[in-house]
């Protein structure tokens, strides 16, 4: 493996920071709002600085640092590990959907992956398929448990080795990527690789900050999932597993209860498990 492709930090920093930008953004956010929001954002600062009383190393620290996340293309990692949660809660909250509950996106969703059957393999190398496999059935229904025809179902997670397709070097463009389209009850099961624990990029200034207060940068292991129908409130979520490391403890602060998968292990060694999406209506 040479430098060049030996998969690090810069490189799905930068490969996340290109996707962001690809984007241009924008809100509807009014002055007034957005006055009200730095004010009490900057007062949070002060607060924490006279709380602590802040040296000017540290403050100089912290600039070099801020230059060094941007300069690494690391903002997107950083921002969906440490506040998207926050995010993520507040909308969840705001519109009271009573469906499935979500998790925060990550950084390493990519729209439009291929369309698969409702009963499918996930794209995988060989040495993904030699690993522990899952197979994750459910349907996906309305409010009321009526199933949606053709529902699709997004998928998306990390290999064995904890990288993700089209963020790191020398992987197959939609390696463990897909569409699954649902069937006319919007069933669905798809065969995956049992998903392994995950650390986020660490040797870039996202680790350099989580080394400096001796925290770790592991994910429990999960799933990526936008689940959509059209009239529906589309669901961007992360399915974990009971038992499984970080559990508890994830650097995203990304799981809720209701989330945890606990698969059996079948005579065939495969594991399976069931859960079923439920989509609130659009709101208005
Ligand atoms: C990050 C990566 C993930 O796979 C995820 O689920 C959340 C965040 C990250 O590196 O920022
Ligand atoms: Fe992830």
């Amino acid at each position: 493996m040479t430098l060049e492709h030996t998969p690090s930090a810069q490189g799905s920093g930068s490969a996340a920071t290109e996707k962001f930008k690809s984007e241009r953004v924008s809100s509807d956010t009014t002055k007034e709002r957005a006055a009200a929001i730095y004010q009490d954002l900057l007062n949070g600062v002060g607060d924490v600085i006279r709380k602590h009383e802040v040296t000017y190393d540290e403050y100089n620290v912290f600039k070099q640092w801020l230059i060094d996340v941007g300069e690494g293309g690391e903002w997107p990692l950083f921002c969906d590990v440490f506040v998207e949660h926050h995010i993520e809660e507040v909308n969840y909250q705001r519109h009271e959907f009573k469906g499935t509950k979500g998790s925060i996106e990550g950084p390493y969703y990519v729209p439009n992956a291929p369309q698969l059957p409702s009963v499918t393999t996930m794209p995988m190398r060989e040495e993904d398929l030699s690993a522990p496999q899952l197979v994750f059935s459910g349907q996906v229904t309305d409010l009321e448990g009526k199933g949606l025809a053709g529902a699709h179902v997004e998928m998306w997670s990390n290999d064995a080795d904890g990288y993700y397709s089209q963020f790191a070097p020398d992987i197959p463009e939609w390696n463990l990527r897909g569409t699954i389209v649902a069937d006319d009850d919007g069933n669905f099961s798809i065969t995956t690789l049992y998903p392994v624990p995950y650390r986020i990029p660490h040797d870039g200034p996202t680790g350099a900050f989580i080394e400096s207060y001796g925290g770790h940068p592991w994910r429990p292991a999960h799933l990526h999932l936008l689940v959509s129908h059209p009239g529906y409130n589309g669901i961007i979520t992360q399915l974990y597993f009971n038992e499984g490391d970080y559990i508890n403890d994830d650097v995203a602060s990304a799981v809720k209860p209701e989330l945890i998968l606990n698969p059996k292990k079948g005579d065939d060694g495969l594991h399976r498990v069931n859960y079923d999406f439920v989509l609130d209506p659009k709101p208005e």
